[in-house]
């Protein structure tokens, strides 16, 4: 058993980059080669969640069959190989998102969480007071709204929102007016999930530290389609989850400088996270163990490092070059379709399409064509104020994986002409 485990550590690392072939990479799916409602599965909802591959499957499975220990504690055999493959999978994140170091990387249970716990911990750290601005923008997803209204309420502090153009891209000059002295933090997402516009954070990270402001960017949507490099935007904090990089659910990442997460409070108090404790008072650890009380999520850390080994495994520009091509490819195509109008139109776009289409629901495009198979998101993707700045109720939304096709995307534009048919 202990030969077993040794083997399946060391085969993680990837020593040179595969070839890009698509065939290859959707029999690394298992769920790729299932039906749907009797036709083959077209997944096209890979902002909300992406598949996981074999490799990633297989980690949290061994985990489970051979080395399912708690970590951090028992000093027997099981605990140490358990604490070496979460801590081999810490290190895996560092190099992925070229951390300074493994303790800057936190485990959390997602974006969502990582986003709560800075909220929480910023307010009782007296960053954030009563008077004080957070900015954030017209885009965010609703992780990066409400965690910070929920602080202004409690804090006095007010919120402030960077407006979109017409296009979905941030009016950067509309930021630069509202960063001022009383501006204590922004928080900004990298990709929109719901326009797919890339923005500008390196410009607005220099803008914030030329005022000594910290920032905090929302990578949910951009880990897994383009290189990161923290150390490089030079951001404060940087926040993703496992799920939307073909690792497990229930696992994420709040990425820190050291000197900004030493200067945070624990967010929640428990085992792990302390050094030492009487009835009088409790002393805690260093960093990551300060921000991880309790028993993590093993298994998804392990199954996370594995999925940053797959994504590893690609050059980065491979997978940018194919997600490319998919979206202009999709564009083009859905822009044939009388009466389909594209929401979200930005100079820099990721691979999310959302649309609508005149006189039919987005909900009635989703429903009809999951009969055929294809899985698409509808609704307003947890940015109800994005909608609301389109004045819409909802849009309807492709995004793509590594794993998508052409041929796919042709499949997308057969079920929505079906759609458009049945209306008429
Ligand atoms: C941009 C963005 N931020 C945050 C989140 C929240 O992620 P999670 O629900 O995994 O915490 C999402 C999920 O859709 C997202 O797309």
């Amino acid at each position: 058993m202990q030969n077993e485990s040794e083997t399946v550590v060391k085969s993680r690392t990837p020593l040179k980059y595969r070839e890009f072939n698509i065939d290859q990479i959707r029999d690394d799916f298992p769920i790729l080669k299932r039906t749907v409602n009797g036709k083959q599965l077209v997944y096209l909802d890979n902002a909300a969640t992406t598949q996981k591959p074999q490799s990633v499957i297989d980690a949290t499975t061994h985990y489970y069959t051979f080395e399912n220990a708690n970590i951090h504690r028992g000093l027997h055999f099981l605990s140490e190989v358990a604490t070496e493959s979460y801590e081999q999978a810490r290190l895996k994140v560092k190099e992925y998102i070229n951390a300074m170091s493994a303790s800057e990387i936190i485990f959390v249970r997602g974006a969502t969480e990582a986003i709560n716990l800075l909220a929480n911990t910023m307010c009782r750290a007296g960053i954030i007071g009563e008077g004080d601005e957070i900015i954030i923008t017209e885009m965010e997803h609703h992780a990066n709204i409400v965690p910070w209204q929920l602080m202004c309420e409690r804090n006095k502090a007010k919120l402030k929102v960077v407006p979109i153009d017409d296009n979905g891209d941030i009016i950067v000059g509309e930021y630069d007016k509202l960063i001022n002295d009383k501006t204590k933090l922004v928080s900004i997402v990298h990709i929109s999930n719901a326009l797919g516009t890339i923005n500008p954070v390196k410009e607005i990270i220099k803008t914030a530290h030329s005022r000594g402001v910290p920032v905090i960017i929302d990578g949910s949507q951009a880990v897994q389609h383009q290189a990161v490099d923290v150390q490089e935007l030079d951001c404060d904090f940087y926040v993703f989850s496992g799920h939307k990089m073909y690792g497990p659910t229930g696992i994420g990442i709040l990425y820190g400088k050291t000197k900004m997460l030493e200067n945070l409070p624990p967010y929640q108090g428990g085992g792990d996270m302390i050094r030492k404790v009487t009835f009088e008072k409790t002393t805690f650890d260093d960093l990551p163990n300060k921000f991880e009380a309790g028993t993590p999520n093993i298994a998804g850390g392990i199954g996370l490092g594995v999925a940053v080994d797959y994504l590893k495994s690609f050059n980065m520009s491979n997978i940018i070059k194919h997600e490319e091509e998919l979206l202009n490819y999709a564009t083009e195509k859905l822009l044939q379709i009388e009466g389909l109008r594209i929401i979200g139109n930005a100079k820099k776009k990721s691979s999310v399409v959302s649309f609508v289409i005149d006189g039919i629901h987005p909900y009635d495009i989703g429903t009809i064509i999951d009969t055929d198979g294809i899985a698409i998101r509808t609704g307003h993707h947890c940015t109800q104020p994005i909608m609301q700045r389109y004045n819409l109720p909802a849009t309807a939304r492709a995004s793509f994986a590594l794993y998508n096709t052409l041929e796919e995307v042709d499949k997308l534009v057969v079920g929505i002409k079906k759609v458009i048919s049945m209306f008429k």
